[in-house]
This record gives structure tokens, C-alpha cells and sequence, in this order.
């Protein structure tokens, strides 16, 4: 299993959900977030809003897939996202040792979708 964190900018965010339902991928955890890439939010004002510290709002879409919907999610998050522009966002891709579903006691594979 791996978990799977996207973060890119707000108005594309209709446009990742589209891409991953496409793919058969319903289940996110979002939230509003602010960060900074590597130009620190310098250049990339026009884009958005502008917080202290050169903190830019950002969304972070979280992911958590059985293996063989790794690339299809990856996929479908930069299909979304993707404009070529700076602060386009990043992903990031961690291995994921366990999930559990509270109601039922579903382990795994089992509880993961
Ligand atoms: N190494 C990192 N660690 C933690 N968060 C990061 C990292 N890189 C990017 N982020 C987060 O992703 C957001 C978007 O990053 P961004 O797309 O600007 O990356 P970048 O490396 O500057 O690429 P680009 O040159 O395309 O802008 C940042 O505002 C920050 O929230
Ligand atoms: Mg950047």
C-alpha cells in the first residue's frame, strides 16, 4: 500500500477529482493548506493569494491505494494539476505499512477502498 499526497494549487483541484474518478478513485482526504516552493513564493505571486512568510494557499490531497492504483492516481493528480507554470505543486509517495477501518476492524488491502 502506499499513501499517496498531492499538493497543487486550489483551482485545480475540480479537475484532479474529475481525473481520479475517472480512475475508479473516489476516496481523499483535502485540505487547505499554505507552502512554499523552491521559488518560495516569490515569483509566483500572480498565481495566488500571498500569506506571511512567503506562504502560498495551496490544497493537499491525500491518497491512500492498494499498489496497483499507485500510477493511475499519480497519473490522474498531474493530469489535474498540471499547467506548466511554476508552482504547479509536488507528490509525494510514501510507502504505507498499515490501515484500518474503525467500524468494522478491516485490516490491509481490505480496508483501504
Ligand atoms: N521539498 C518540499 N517539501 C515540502 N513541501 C514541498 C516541497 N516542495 C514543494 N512543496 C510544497 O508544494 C507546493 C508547491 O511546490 P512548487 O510546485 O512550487 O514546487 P517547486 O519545486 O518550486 O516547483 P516549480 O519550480 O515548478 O514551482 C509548495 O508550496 C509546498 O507547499
Ligand atoms: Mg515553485
Amino acid at each position: 500500500m502506499k499513501y499517496i499526497i498531492g499538493i497543487f494549487q486550489p483551482d485545480r483541484l475540480d479537475d484532479v477529482l474529475e481525473k481520479l474518478t475517472e480512475n475508479e478513485i473516489h476516496l481523499a482526504t483535502v485540505s487547505n493548506v499554505i507552502g512554499r516552493g523552491r521559488q518560495q513564493g516569490v515569483a509566483e505571486v500572480y498565481r495566488s493569494h500571498k500569506e506571511p512568510g512567503n506562504l502560498l494557499n495551496k490544497v493537499r490531497l491525500e491518497i491512500a491505494v492498494n499498489e496497483g492504483f499507485v500510477d493511475k492516481a499519480v497519473s490522474a493528480i498531474i493530469e489535474g494539476a498540471r499547467t506548466g507554470q511554476i508552482g504547479d505543486g509536488k507528490i509525494f509517495v510514501l510507502d504505507l505499512p498499515e490501515c484500518i477501518r474503525i467500524r468494522t476492524g478491516d485490516k490491509g488491502n481490505d480496508a483501504i477502498g
